[in-house]
């Protein structure tokens, strides 16, 4: 029985949580009764038909489990367009390519915005995990846009052939399957996953020499932990952008999400990390409630985000706060133009702006980065605040 806490699922997805239970289960059982968190996250996020992403949950949006800043509204898409104007101008023939476009919300927004700046790219690929959401993205994009939908395409993988242009991504990285460890008697132990009575459960052992280095140089950065100390890191997260990135040859990299430098990820302090499940809009901190129907997510270490650019041959070009990209672009200015002469969506758009702007809500737990290649163009979202000396 589901404590008062906890909500009733339907009957739908309860089967799907039986099949996605039984589906960890068996490759749990298979590799001898314990696998990394990272492998569990893998699959409880990816798992092909089963997982959060690969499978049918509604997840965006009204309704759904959690809500992003392109959801709360188009501003932050203007915004993102104006600082793809800036790269554009520089390129010809040049391609934009979105990664985790969600409800095709933000891709809608930053064409139309394009389009009215008169920099629309030749092409807006996306490159999402999810069968539903593409369809969902498809949707949208023809409904709102259908002069333009003949520039839009769907990859099934990173590409392969180089372009010039922008890759963005929103709340993407978060999603990266990440491991987790415990400081222990001086020494990191990473923790897995084991099958429990009716559920997972957490259970330590050795840790894998890409986690115990990861652990290294964030006791390193954030100074000395207790015994019990938890957190995570994402070894994967070096060649997943390596690979989503190696195909632009001149353009730039924009990544929003929330997390922080590696100095501070690590903090004594935050002493039980930062993973954050989602649920029908409820977060919480259980990865093992509801495996397949919640989103499982994990703060972003910047310092590591940096450090994979440097190795992909990037410039590292800026590292701010949402709010400050957002001021750096103009909200205020695209708030006028939104708006016209309607003092009422003014009003509306004045509080959505303090949503994605005030420090309590996203504008300063959320971040943006900026990488280069081939190209040197002023950033304007990256203007009022550099933040880089804190990586
Ligand atoms: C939290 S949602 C964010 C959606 C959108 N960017 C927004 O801000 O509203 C994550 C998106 O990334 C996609 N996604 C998750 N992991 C991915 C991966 N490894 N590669 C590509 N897309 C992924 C999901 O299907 C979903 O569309």
């Amino acid at each position: 029985m589901p404590s008062q806490r906890e909500p009733e699922l339907t009957d739908a997805e309860a089967r799907h949580g039986a099949l996605m239970h039984e589906h960890l289960a068996r490759e749990i059982a298979a590799a001898g009764g314990w696998v990394s968190f990272e492998r569990y996250m893998e699959m409880a996020l990816y798992a092909p038909g089963l997982g959060y992403y690969s499978a049918g949950a509604h997840k965006l949006g009204a309704g759904g489990d959690f809500t992003t800043a392109p959801e709360i509204s188009g501003l932050f898409g203007a915004c993102v367009a104006r600082q793809c104007a800036e790269v554009l101008r520089h390129l010809r023939g040049a391609s934009i390519l979105e990664i985790g476009a969600g409800s095709g919300r933000l891709a809608a927004d930053i064409l139309a915005r394009l389009e009215a700046l008169g920099q629309l790219p030749d092409h807006y690929w996306i490159l999402d995990v999810s069968a539903d959401l593409r369809e969902r993205q498809r949707r949208h994009l023809e409904e709102r846009l259908p002069h333009l939908i003949g520039r839009v395409g769907w990859l099934n993988q990173p590409p392969q052939t180089p372009f010039d242009g922008l890759i963005i991504a929103n709340e993407v990285l978060d999603a990266l399957p990440v491991a987790r460890f415990r400081w222990q008697g001086g020494r990191a132990q990473e923790l897995g996953v084991v099958i429990g009575q009716d559920r997972f459960m957490g259970r330590p052992g050795p840790a894998r020499p890409a986690v115990a280095e990861a652990c290294r140089r964030a006791a390193a950065a954030a100074g000395a932990w207790e015994d019990g100390y938890e957190s995570e890191c994402c070894p994967r997260l070096e060649a997943w952008t390596q690979s989503v990135t190696h195909a632009l040859r001149a353009g730039a990299a924009l990544w929003f999400d929330y997390g922080l430098p590696r100095s501070q990820y690590y903090l004594p302090e935050r002493r039980e990390g930062t993973l954050l499940c989602h649920f029908r809009q409820r977060a919480h901190a259980d990865p093992f409630l509801y495996p397949g129907l919640q989103d499982i997510t994990a703060w972003v270490d910047y310092t590591s985000l940096a450090e994979a650019s440097r190795r992909a041959g990037f410039t590292l070009a800026g590292f701010t706060t949402q709010s400050y990209f957002l001021a750096g672009l103009g909200i205020d200015q695209e708030m006028r133009v939104m708006a016209g002469e309607d003092a009422a969506r003014f009003a509306r758009l004045a509080h959505e702006a303090r949503r994605l702007m005030l420090p309590g809500e996203m504008g300063e737990s959320f971040k943006a980065m900026a990488w280069l290649r081939g190209l040197d163009a002023p950033l304007s979202g990256f203007s009022l605040q550099d933040l880089r000396h804190t990586l």
